[in-house]
């Protein structure tokens, strides 16, 4: 049972304190032990993703920045033979660049910020959308060409927002790895063919995975990415992230052809956008 990552704690054996009660307590306080480090895993890993997505961040502000120091500096040197609504249209220039500039980094601090579990019905497309936004910047600094394919109008899940986005964003992150400048990124969200679940796909045309690693990347810490690059935590969080919220995340790959990862999660069984009469 505990091998297979349900941590619920043993009931008693005995009505009495028994030869075996020691151990069921023994057992108990080692399940405890291992639910706090499995959420300090996932939060070690939320800080990982989150400075990756900073370079991004810090990429694509250089853009805005650079607009608003050229515009204040033509302002200062032109401001006696600038009209007034040649100053009034650079001022407005300004502004939009500052909130272009606030908006990038929106995205990053909502997600670092909101640290605390908490479970709750979820509109899953929502949810994909924002993650794809969240690794927006990195999209960008790569070149890769993402393609959506999201279903409005499907039943509700139950989950943590925080945990599942980090689950979309490690498959959204390491396709990034494996793709090259010319990559595509596939992301697509259906029913699943299996009754009563909602299926995300995130599929790419980069690497592949070879057959005989293939049985390896979820087990924590296996990375093939050079010493500073990968801790080779994504998916073994991601799978535990997955298992908690009762889903299922598997994988098909060919080496140097593609790599598609299914998360599967159950889904309550009310459509997102559905208003009662
Ligand atoms: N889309 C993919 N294409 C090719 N290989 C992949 C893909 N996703 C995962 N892998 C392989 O699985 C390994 C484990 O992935 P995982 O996300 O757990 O760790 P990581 O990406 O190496 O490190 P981290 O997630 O901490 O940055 C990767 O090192 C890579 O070899
Ligand atoms: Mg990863």
């Amino acid at each position: 049972k505990i091998a297979k990552g349900d941590f619920s704690p043993i009931p008693p054996m005995c009505k009495y304190r028994g030869e075996f009660t020691t151990v069921e307590l023994a057992i108990n306080q080692m399940i405890q032990e291992l639910q706090l480090r499995e959420v300090a895993m996932i939060e070690s890993h939320k800080l990982r993703a989150i400075g990756t997505l900073t370079a991004g961040v810090a990429h694509e502000l250089n853009n805005p920045l650079n607009n608003i120091m050229l515009t204040a500096h033509a302002m200062l040197e032109d401001h006696k033979a600038l009209s007034e609504d040649e100053l009034l249209e650079m001022i407005n220039d300004v502004i939009n660049e500052a909130d272009r500039s606030r908006k990038i980094i929106r995205n990053l601090l909502d997600f670092a910020r909101e640290g605390e579990s908490v479970s709750g019905p979820l509109d899953l497309a929502a949810l994909v959308n924002e993650t794809i936004k969240l690794a927006q910047n990195q999209i960008k600094v790569t070149g890769t060409k993402i393609e959506t394919q999201i279903q409005t109008h499907l039943p509700q899940i139950r989950g943590d927002k925080q945990q599942l986005k980090q689950v979309f964003l490690n498959l959204i992150l390491n396709a990034l790895d494996a793709v090259g400048k010319q990559g595509t990124i596939k992301i697509s969200l259906e029913q699943a063919d299996n009754p009563g679940f909602l299926a995300v796909k995130v599929e790419d045309n980069g690497s592949g995975i070879p057959d005989y690693i293939l049985p390896n990347i979820f087990d924590p810490f296996f990375t093939t990415k050079g010493p500073g690059k990968g801790t080779g935590l994504g998916l073994s969080v991601s799978h535990g992230i997955v298992n908690i919220h009762g889903g299922q995340i598997s994988i098909e790959s060919e080496e140097g052809k593609y790599s598609r990862f299914t998360v599967i999660l159950p889904s309550l069984n009310v459509p997102a956008d559905f208003k009662k009469p």
